[in-house]
């Protein structure tokens, strides 16, 4: 085996990283050696959103979010928070309560200031708002959206850098790269945004089907239109699926080794993407299977954490860029 991921990217000061599965990294040591070995960045999966932190106004418990950061910590790892202001997996009584605007506009603002101040200073980057447009380019409809307006992003996004001056605050959508009417609509929220509030970047998740990777010649061009907005573009949620019943074809894992190559490069080449996450640490945990029925193996490693064609690619293009740099 050549070297791990992280020590390729470290190399050139790229992060690499994954989402971290808080019940795995306590239940299954072959996963937390897998995710302190070879990634040099962690997004908590779950354990930072609302729903999952919260079991009622103004209760939160941080069990799994510590243990998450402290295991970041403990393995030398950059944290990616995610994600503060989403209109899923929210707390069930939020709802319930039917907050009016200034009620819900306040419980927004304690809610940022409990989560990023906690962790201020450790978490290095927050996914602040997440899929505030909706795939055919209209404005979501949230429960945030409905109560407090379309301000909600901006109140968020300023929530956020006076808990932690430092973070780095970020806008993370789907299908920027896929879709014209998606991404241009996010385009335009980040445009006024950045305008507005303190926003530092934009997250692409790319959860993509191996089948879809022909929308990646857009991808440079979507990617640079927001870098040149003096934006970070980085990649947030890398997965690549493909059909996975009862087994995945060669012809599909080959090609899908492909499209990771292809998105690493992509992002090395811009200045302004410093960080690739892909979706999970093995096949064996990925949310895939249980959300798209028949489709899986979208990762690096595999059920046995067997290194895939789709690392490989992974690793020569982080090799090709420091061999590159040696060069010049
Ligand atoms: O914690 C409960 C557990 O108590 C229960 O027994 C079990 C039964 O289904 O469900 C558990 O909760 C699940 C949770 O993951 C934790 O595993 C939820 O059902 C399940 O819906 C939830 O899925 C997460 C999903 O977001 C929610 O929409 C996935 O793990 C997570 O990978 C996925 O991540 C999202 C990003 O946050 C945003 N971008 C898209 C991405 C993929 O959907």
């Amino acid at each position: 085996m050549g070297q791990a991921l992280r020590a390729l990217a470290e190399h050139q000061g790229f992060q690499i990283g994954a989402c971290a599965n808080a019940r795995m990294l306590s239940a299954d040591p072959a996963y937390a050696a897998a995710l302190g070995r070879e990634f040099n960045s962690l997004t908590p999966e779950n354990a930072l959103k609302f729903g999952v932190l919260s079991p009622a106004p103004g209760v939160y418990d941080f069990t799994d979010a510590d243990a998450v950061v402290a295991f970041a910590e403990r393995h030398a790892m950059a944290i990616r928070g995610h994600v503060l202001v989403w209109h899923m997996q929210l707390p069930r009584w939020l709802a319930q309560a039917k907050p009016d605007r200034a009620e819900l506009t306040a419980t927004l603002v304690e809610h940022i200031g409990a989560v990023v101040g906690r962790y201020a200073g450790r978490i290095s980057a927050w996914d602040v708002v997440n899929e505030a447009v909706a795939p055919d380019g209209r404005p979501r409809n949230s429960l945030w959206r409905r109560v407090i307006g379309p301000d909600y992003v901006r109140i968020a996004f300023e929530a956020a850098r006076r808990a932690d001056p430092q973070a780095r605050l970020f806008y993370n959508d789907f299908g920027l790269e896929a879709s014209a009417a998606h991404a241009d609509a996010a385009d335009a929220l980040v445009a006024r945004l950045r305008n507005e509030a303190p926003l530092d970047g934009v997250g692409l998740q790319m959860h993509l089907r191996v089948d879809n990777g022909r929308w990646l010649d857009l991808l440079q061009a979507r990617m640079g239109r927001l870098a040149a907005m003096g934006l970070q573009v980085d990649v947030t949620e890398l997965d690549v699926r493909v059909p996975a019943a009862p087994e995945p074809s060669a012809a599909d894992l080959k090609q899908q080794a492909e499209t990771y190559g292809k998105i690493v490069r992509l992002c090395l080449e811009l200045p302004q993407c410093s960080s690739l996450t892909v979706w999970g640490v093995t096949d064996k945990y990925s949310w895939v299977p249980h959300f798209f029925p028949g489709e899986g193996a979208a990762l690096l490693l595999d059920n046995k954490y067997a290194i895939k064609q789709a690392y490989n690619a992974v690793a020569s293009e982080l090799r090709r860029k420091t061999a590159g740099q040696e060069i010049a």
